[in-house]
């Protein structure tokens, strides 16, 4: 049924999941086959990169490198913009991809589209805008600078998740940056990392930069690890699960290597008391049930004021009974099907657990009898101190707690392990800038009146605590992508040592 997009697409029914300046035919590693988690089916074959090829891989982003840096960021931006211009002609069938091998809702697949489109245009402005400062220097006839220097190759691992935007937001920054990038996608989305790599790689080789970009689809033995210890890539940007980033940090710290973590959220939503419950209940059902619950933004936790807990849990409860859950790829639904059956299996599970310690699932749940791994988001009351509400469980459910002062309500907002986004929904100023300040939330999002998810890449994106505070996309991320160069400049006959040191010789 949709062979045709995948034609369009460029892939076949077996393809390599290696490519450097060009796409190495045989990568020697297992295959492995890509699923439609809306109906089971097999979206195609991949053939996963051994050791050896990892190696090859690695060893020409270094070669490219070399030209790389030395080329003029406004060029490398240049090329990126071509980039942008080839991903918005193939918007609509890369945005369906998207939604068939990660059961995205189709707008939610050429959203991440569009994210990298955004990524590519910001980059292109950043690439002349890569700016060091001056510095008064306390020495006569001296001069302080400090400039941004390429960093090396960049080691990005994404989640099938976002298997495409979180690419984009480090490739597009690494690549005006004058870094070079290998991509280890998921293993649950390959075909989509496939795809966007022949759009790329193509637009990289006609502008005569073959070697930029890389992709390097394998196991965790041969190239999961093997990039972890591999010297050659002073920087590993990662996403995935809080376990994931202990053990990233833990390998890569080492070797006194850099990370960008961007890990687990448990995020919540403070609805009080002057919230305008219209706005909270649209925000809070987009934040909680899009993306199925698998966005690491996704809102979790829903922290009420007593005096309204009961009106906002029966409101969403409505909104919830009404939700169309479905093929991702139709007219009109919202909630597309988990990513596999061990994430219908933890989703189950977790619920089980919330009953036991004294929750109750007030609507939902339910796994949806047909193909393919749909369940119903679920809304469960829960009471302080429940262990379950404290875990990160990456499925549709939002557990809602009660809370009597702000105080009280950004103390349940803190007291969990991660600290990726956080919203309130309030009208009183107070309330809202309370939030904000430092004693407020501490987490590296907060919102107001609008919910946990959907950020726009304009900002910093990353969260503290567990969630490893690495910061990718906007702002200054790109800080991250470079190496610092603090330059003296002497222009004067003399040498005047600094702190006014004296050392005389000859
Ligand atoms: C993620 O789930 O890994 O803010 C990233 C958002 C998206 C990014 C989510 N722009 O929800």
């Amino acid at each position: 049924m949709f062979d045709d997009l995948l034609k369009r697409l460029g892939l076949g029914p077996v393809e390599s999941g290696a490519c450097h300046e060009r796409w190495i035919e045989d990568p020697g590693g297992e295959e492995i086959e890509s699923f439609n988690p809306a109906d089971g089916k097999s979206l195609g074959r991949v053939k996963l990169a051994n050791g050896a090829v990892y190696d090859e891989v690695v060893g020409r982003a270094v070669e490219a490198f070399a030209g790389w840096r030395m080329t003029p960021g406004p060029h490398r931006g240049e090329v990126v913009r071509k980039i942008g211009e080839a991903l918005r002609e193939r918007k609509a069938d890369l945005g369906m991809l998207i939604t068939l091998e990660t059961g995205k809702i189709r707008s939610e697949g050429e959203g991440e589209v569009q994210e990298m489109i955004d990524m590519a245009d910001f980059s292109v402005g950043l690439s002349r805008q890569l700016y060091g400062l001056t510095i008064a220097s306390e020495r006569p006839r001296h001069r302080m600078m400090e400039q941004w220097h390429p960093l090396g190759p960049i080691g990005v691992i994404t989640a099938f998740n976002f298997p495409a935007a979180v690419w984009a937001w480090n490739a597009m920054v690494a690549a005006v940056c004058g870094d070079t990038v290998v991509w280890k996608p998921s293993p649950l989305a390959p075909l989509t990392a496939i795809a966007v790599q022949k759009i790329v790689a193509k637009v990289a080789e006609e502008e005569g930069f073959p070697g930029v970009f890389n992709l390097c689809l394998g196991s965790i033995e041969d190239v999961g690890e093997p990039m972890l210890n591999d010297r050659r890539l002073p920087l590993i940007s990662a996403t995935g699960s809080c376990r994931l980033g202990y053990h990233v940090a833990e390998v890569v710290g080492r070797r006194l290597g850099r990370t960008i973590l961007e890990l687990g959220g448990n995020n919540a939503v403070i609805v009080a008391p002057s919230a305008d419950l219209d706005l909270a209940i649209r925000g809070i059902a987009f934040a909680a049930v899009g993306t199925a619950g698998q966005r690491c933004t996704t809102a979790r936790r829903l922290i009420v004021h007593e005096s309204l807990y009961e009106a906002v849990v029966d409101r969403l409860a409505r909104a919830y009974r009404t939700l169309p859950i479905g093929n991702p790829w139709d007219d009109g639904v919202l909630v597309g099907p988990l990513i596999h059956e061990q994430a219908v299996e933890a989703m189950t599970d977790a619920l089980r657990r919330a009953t036991e310690q004294g929750g109750e699932v007030v609507v939902g749940g339910k796994r949806l009898d047909r193909p393919g791994c749909f369940v119903e988001p679920a809304l469960v009351r829960a009471k302080p101190g429940m262990a379950i509400v404290g875990e990160e469980t990456f499925a549709p459910i939002l557990y809602a707690i009660p809370y009597r002062t702000l105080d009280e309500a950004i103390a349940i907002q803190n007291e969990v392990e991660q600290g990726l986004t956080s919203a309130i929904f309030t009208r009183d100023l107070l309330e809202a800038e309370r939030f904000l300040s430092p004693e407020g939330s501490d987490c590296g999002i907060a919102n107001v009146n609008i919910g946990t998810s959907g950020a726009e890449i304009g900002g910093a994106f990353g969260g503290e605590k567990a969630t490893g505070g690495g910061r990718e996309a906007g702002s200054d991320s790109w800080k991250a992508y470079m190496r610092r160069q603090t330059c003296t400049i002497n222009y004067g006959r003399q040498l005047p040592l600094a702190q006014g040191v004296r050392f005389d010789v000859g």
